[in-house]
């Protein structure tokens, strides 16, 4: 939980927690739910970005989430399990975090393959990978979830709650 609401850089920082995006709206919830929950905990500014299939992207969301602010440093959260095209290609490129040294380098190791695996798994148009945030701050760009042992918590209560219901 934050606590030092003096620190005049928080008023500048916003939050922007960027999710994968589907067509079911049960997903939807789940983020909104998650940044709500989030919003309770902090006093930063917080919005939700889809990284595809729905709105907003990344830019609309940027933009809303700075617009009639005083924000010039963005923290950005991919709300992602672990590193996939999306969190190491896509969103960077998005954000405008990425240069084509880094683009060049991730084909070279060989990521050629999910590359192209990535461009049909979910069989609609990657138009958006044109779009960049137009944003002139800062940007910094965390880590997804990962492996923590707060999610090893909840593999534990639903495993638990699946075995209750037996
Ligand atoms: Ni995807």
């Amino acid at each position: 939980m934050e606590s030092n609401k003096a620190n005049p850089r928080r008023e500048k920082t916003g939050v922007l927690l960027i999710s994968h995006g589907s067509r079911l709206p049960e997903s939807i919830e789940t983020i909104n739910r998650l940044a709500n929950m989030y919003r309770e905990y902090t006093d930063f500014k917080v919005g939700v970005a889809y990284m595809e299939l729905r709105e907003p992207n990344i830019p609309t969301a940027l933009d809303d989430l700075v617009k009639n602010t005083e924000i010039d440093t963005i923290i950005a959260v991919p709300v992602f399990l672990s590193h996939g095209m999306h969190t190491t290609r896509d969103i960077p490129k998005i954000l405008g975090l990425a240069t084509d040294n880094h683009k060049d380098t991730a084909n070279q190791d060989g990521h050629k393959h999910d590359h192209n695996h990535g461009h049909h798994h979910h069989g609609h148009d990657h138009n958006h990978e044109s779009e960049k945030v137009s944003f002139n701050g800062k940007i910094i760009y965390t880590e997804p979830l990962g492996a923590d042992p707060l999610l090893v918590e909840i593999i534990k209560n639903r495993v638990n709650t699946a075995l209750n219901d037996c």
